[in-house]
């Protein structure tokens, strides 16, 4: 994703090219070995070296300065673990370098690319749906007011630009198939038997567009996640955009934290309109795969 900034007009333009995340290579990867070119692994495999390149540079920055009695994040506990544990018999270490640069690298990919979708397909959204700014722009002003940014202590005084955060995560599911897990044994699901070995998908799109379940999935309604006092209603909250089970999102808080503080401040700040001469977006040419994203376009920010 690449976002141009253009201040004199106060316009974003959003491009995606296609599903950078993942390919068929993610369901099939051994056509890998017979269509290098063609399904672009030669290319993804080019830029992965060079963000683990990326990667690396960093944590032995921070291996070399590394102080024992002085832990300072993550990576030196990291650090620590790798250094002084040791795995019980039968067991396979977990705290190995490889594994933290491969951790490294899974904080850093969805933080750059994923929630900036997400944050494109709300804004595309709020186009197609004005009342919804006028809303949230409503909530913000009597809450925060214009004086300051939004923080995350308003979150919870603000149960109207939270569920609209939702309702977005809901209807647009970034990740519609969830990540593809693997079997480790055989099991049953439901009177399903699944065998070791099996692909498993969650269909985390369908569960968002069930009729049953939503009424009316299609429509962008921040209100269904609402009770009858307006107040956030976790209850009425059954979507799974993270995913579920132990291998959902790693990223899930601090997404929802970074999602609501930017949302809050663009539009808190900025009228939000189409540019003059451009159509509404055709949510149909949504680019979808194993990551959903947005056509490009244009948005004009008007400031308040
Ligand atoms: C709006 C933004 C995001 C959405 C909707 C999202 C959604 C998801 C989903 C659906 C999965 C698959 C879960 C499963 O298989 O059950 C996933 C996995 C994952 N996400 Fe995110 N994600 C987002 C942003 C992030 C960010 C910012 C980070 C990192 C800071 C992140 C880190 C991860 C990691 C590491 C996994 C793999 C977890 C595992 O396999 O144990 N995600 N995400």
């Amino acid at each position: 994703m690449v976002l141009f900034f253009r201040t004199g007009r106060y316009a974003l333009h959003f491009q995606q090219k296609g599903d950078d995340y993942g390919t068929i290579l993610s369901y099939l990867p051994w056509l890998k070995d017979y269509f290098p070119e063609a399904t672009n692994y030669r290319i993804m495999r080019e830029a992965n070296l060079r963000m683990i390149d990326l990667v690396e540079s960093v944590l032995k920055r921070y291996m070399v300065s590394y102080d024992e009695n002085h832990i300072r994040c993550f990576l030196d506990r990291y650090i620590k673990e790798m250094n002084n544990s040791t795995p019980l018999e039968g067991e396979t270490f977990t705290f190995q370098y490889d594994q933290i640069v491969m951790i490294l690298w899974d904080m850093l990919l969805p933080t750059m690319s994923g929630s900036a979708i997400q944050l494109s397909m709300l804004l595309e959204r709020l186009l197609l749906n004005p009342h919804v700014i006028d809303e949230v722009q409503r909530e913000l002003d009597d809450i925060v007011g214009r004086g300051r940014l939004p923080t995350l202590d308003d979150r919870v005084q603000l149960p109207y630009t939270e569920a609209t955060i939702r309702e977005a995560l809901c209807i647009d599911t970034l990740v519609p198939s969830g990540i593809a897990h693997v079997a480790l044994e055989n099991t049953t699901l439901r009177g399903y038997d699944i065998p070791k070995g099996t692909f498993v998908m969650l269909g985390l799109d369908v569960i968002h567009h069930q009729r049953e379940v939503w009424g009316d999935p299609e429509n962008f309604r921040p209100e269904r996640f609402l009770d009858e006092q307006s107040k956030l209603s976790l209850a009425k909250d059954v979507s799974v955009p993270f995913g579920a089970g132990k291998r959902l999102c790693a990223g899930e808080t601090f997404s929802r934290n970074t999602l609501f503080l930017m949302f809050s401040a663009i539009v808190q700040n900025f009228n939000l309109h189409v540019r003059p001469g451009d159509k509404l977006s055709d949510l149909g040419k949504r680019v979808t795969g194993v990551v959903t994203s947005t056509e490009p376009f244009w948005i004009n920010f008007e400031p308040r």
